[in-house]
C-alpha cells in the first residue's frame, strides 16, 4: 500500500471524487497534517488559443495582456517575465538573469542564454584569498555578476517578438509604480530578511523590499525601479549597460565590496544557442544547453530510466522513487564534474545525453542505494521563478530568471530600485573544500571562476513535442531541485498519466548524489520511507521541496491547452 495513486484505490474503491481529490484527500491523510500546497491545487485552467503560467497574478496578467494586443509567445513571455521582476524581486528581474527556451510554430527553436557573466576582474581564487568578509560569494559587493535580464529579454522581442520593447515593458512599468500586494508567499520571507544584519548592511533594500510593519497584504510600490524599467522602454536596453544607469550599478557594487566595472557591462552580450534535444518513449525533449545543467542531467536521468516499467512500479512508490534517486546520484555526479560555461570549456553534451552511456549507467544499479563517488555542489535556492507560456499560433516559450539567493546579494542600487544578483555564488567558489552549504568543490570542474565566464545554473525550462507537435512546457525554480521537479511532472504526466495540475501537485522527492541522501515531502505515506531505508537510503522529510513548477500541456486529441500552477507557490493559469 506504499504508493500513494494505489492507496486511493484502497481508500476509495468506488469513491464518486474525481480522481485528484482522491490524491489531495489521501496526501492530507498520509502526511498526518494540512498540507496546504496539496489542499491547493487547482483544476487546471483551461485555454483554446493561449495560456500564461506563472508564480505571480501580476506576471500572468502581463503576459494574457500581450496576447490580446495581437503580440505573439515571445511577447507575451518576455512582459511577464519583466512584470515578475517586479512583482517577485527577492527571486529574479533586471539585476539577475535568465534563461528562455523558445520554440516557434514554424518548427525553430532557440535557447536564449541572458546568464550572468563573472566580472573581468574575478579569478579563480576570488573566494579562497586571506582577508574576505564572511559569505562573499553570496552576499555583498563580491557575489554580483554581470547581469544578463535587460539584453537577453530585449533581443528576445526583438529577434522573435512582433511588438516594441516599450510595449512589453509597459505592465511591469504600471506594477511599479501602483505597488503589488505582497502575497502569501513573498510574506514568508519576511522572517529572514527582517534580520538586524541585513537591515543595518543593506538599508535601501530593506527600506525598499521589507520596510518594518509588511505583512503579507502590504502594496509594494517601487518607483525608482519604475523610474528604471521608463529609462529602458524609452533609450532601449542599452541605457542599462552604458550611462548613468550603468555607473550607478557599479558604484553599488564597489561600495559593497565587488569588482564589477563599467567595462563588464559594456562588453555583457546574450547568447543564441541550440537548445539540447533528447527522446523518451516517443517523445521529443527540448531542453537547456551548458551553461545550464538542467537539460543534461535531465536528459540523461530519462535516459537511464527509458527502460524500465515505470508505470508497473507507481508513483511515489519506493521501487520508483529509488530508481530515480539512483539515476539522479550518477548523472549528477557527471553534473559536478563536467559542466559548466561551453564558451570556456568543451562539454561532452553528446556523450553525457548518448544513449550508451545512460545504459552503461543503468547497469551499475541495483536494488539497494549505491556507492557513487565524487564531488558535491550548492544545494539551496529559493531566489530563481519560472513562467511557461503557449499562444494561438502554436509558438511556446519558457522562461525561468534568477537573482540566484532570496533577494540575490542584497544590494539595491540606490536611485534606480535595481536589486542586484549573488550568481557568482554558482561557479566552484572553492575548489579545495567546501562552500558556505557545506559542500565540496573540485579542482578539475568545468565550473571554477573565470573572467567573463557564466557560472554552471539548473535552470531547465523544457519543451515537449510529439509528432513535431506542441505537448508540454515546464519549468521552475529551486537550484538543483529544478532539475529532479521538472522530470518528475515529466514522470507523473507522461508515464503516469496524470493531468497537469495533478502533476504539478504531486509529491516530489530530490536526490542530488551530495549529499547522499533522498529529501522526501512530508506527504509521502511513511512506509515508502521505511521502504527506501531498507534499501539502504538516508531519507530526509521536508516539508516542501522548494520548488514550483509552472506547466503547460496540450491535449493531443483537442489541442486544448491546460495550465497549472505549483500550489507550493501564488501563481496563476489563465488561458482564453
Ligand atoms: N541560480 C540558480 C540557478 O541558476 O540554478
Amino acid at each position: 500500500m506504499e504508493s500513494i495513486r494505489s492507496l486511493i484505490s484502497v481508500l476509495a474503491p468506488n469513491s464518486v471524487l474525481a480522481p485528484k481529490t482522491c490524491l489531495i484527500a489521501v496526501c492530507l491523510f498520509a502526511s498526518g497534517a494540512l498540507m496546504p500546497a496539496y489542499a491547493a491545487a487547482p483544476e487546471p485552467a483551461r485555454g483554446e488559443r493561449a495560456m500564461v503560467v506563472s508564480p505571480h497574478a501580476v506576471a500572468t496578467e502581463a503576459g494574457i495582456e500581450m496576447l490580446e494586443a495581437g503580440g505573439n509567445a515571445v511577447d507575451a513571455a518576455v512582459a511577464a517575465a519583466f512584470a515578475l521582476g517586479v512583482a517577485q524581486p527577492q527571486s529574479t528581474g533586471i539585476g539577475g538573469g535568465g534563461f528562455l527556451l523558445i520554440r516557434l510554430a514554424d518548427g525553430r527553436a532557440v535557447a536564449l542564454d541572458a546568464r550572468e557573466t563573472a566580472p573581468a576582474a574575478a579569478t579563480v581564487d576570488l573566494y579562497t584569498r586571506e582577508g574576505l568578509p564572511p559569505r562573499a560569494s553570496t552576499l555583498g559587493g563580491l557575489a554580483i555578476g554581470t547581469p544578463g535580464m535587460v539584453a537577453g529579454l530585449a533581443l528576445a522581442v526583438e529577434e522573435y517578438g512582433t511588438l516594441s520593447l516599450a510595449q512589453v515593458l509597459a505592465p511591469a512599468i504600471r506594477a511599479a509604480e501602483d505597488g503589488v500586494v505582497f502575497g502569501a508567499y513573498q510574506a514568508r520571507f519576511l522572517g529572514f530578511v527582517q534580520r538586524p544584519e541585513f537591515v543595518a548592511r543593506f538599508p535601501e533594500t530593506a527600506r525598499i523590499q521589507f520596510p518594518p510593519g509588511t505583512t503579507a497584504s502590504t502594496r509594494k510600490r517601487q518607483p525608482e525601479l519604475a523610474r528604471t524599467l521608463r529609462k529602458i522602454a524609452q533609450d532601449g536596453p542599452r541605457a542599462f549597460y552604458e550611462g548613468e544607469i550603468a555607473e550607478a550599478i557599479v558604484a553599488a557594487t564597489q561600495a559593497n565590496g565587488g569588482i564589477l566595472t563599467t567595462a563588464d557591462l559594456a562588453a555583457y552580450q546574450p547568447r543564441l544557442r541550440e537548445p539540447v534535444r533528447g527522446t523518451y518513449r516517443g517523445l521529443e525533449l527540448l531542453t537547456f544547453p551548458p551553461p545550464s545543467s538542467g537539460g543534461v542531467t535531465m536528459l540523461e536521468v530519462l535516459n537511464i530510466i527509458e527502460a524500465d516499467d515505470l508505470a508497473a512500479s507507481g508513483a511515489g512508490s519506493s521501487a520508483s522513487i529509488h530508481l530515480i534517486a539512483e539515476a539522479l546520484k550518477w548523472a549528477f555526479a557527471d553534473r559536478a564534474v563536467h559542466l559548466g560555461d561551453p564558451d570556456f570549456a568543451e562539454i561532452p553534451v553528446a556523450r553525457l545525453i548518448s544513449k550508451a552511456h545512460a545504459k552503461e549507467l543503468r547497469s551499475r544499479i541495483g536494488e539497494r542505494a549505491g556507492a557513487v563517488e565524487g564531488p558535491g555542489y550548492a544545494v539551496d535556492d529559493k531566489g530563481t521563478a519560472h513562467l511557461s507560456v503557449a499562444d494561438a499560433a502554436g509558438n511556446a516559450v519558457a522562461f525561468t530568471g534568477t537573482i540566484n539567493g532570496p533577494f540575490g546579494s542584497f544590494v539595491t542600487v540606490p536611485g534606480w530600485g535595481i536589486l542586484l544578483n549573488n550568481e557568482m555564488d554558482d561557479f566552484v567558489t572553492d575548489p579545495e573544500g567546501t562552500n558556505l552549504y557545506g559542500l565540496q568543490g573540485r579542482r578539475d570542474s568545468a565550473n571554477l571562476v573565470e573572467p567573463g565566464k557564466r557560472p554552471l545554473s539548473s535552470m531547465s525550462p523544457t519543451i515537449v513535442l510529439q509528432d513535431g507537435r506542441l505537448r508540454f512546457v515546464a519549468g521552475s525554480n529551486g537550484g538543483p531541485r529544478i532539475i529532479t521537479s521538472v522530470l518528475l511532472t515529466l514522470l507523473h504526466h507522461f508515464d503516469w498519466d496524470m493531468d497537469v495540475a495533478e502533476a504539478v501537485s504531486f509529491p516530489r522527492f530530490h536526490h542530488q548524489w551530495r549529499p547522499d541522501r533522498i529529501q522526501l515531502e512530508g506527504a509521502h505515506p511513511a512506509d515508502v520511507q521505511m521502504a527506501l531505508e531498507a534499501r539502504g537510503h538516508e531519507v530526509k522529510r521536508v516539508d516542501e521541496i522548494t520548488t514550483g513548477v509552472q506547466a503547460i500541456a496540450v491535449d493531443p486529441e483537442t489541442g486544448e491547452l491546460r495550465g497549472a500552477p505549483d500550489p507550493r507557490r501564488d501563481g496563476l493559469a489563465k488561458g482564453y
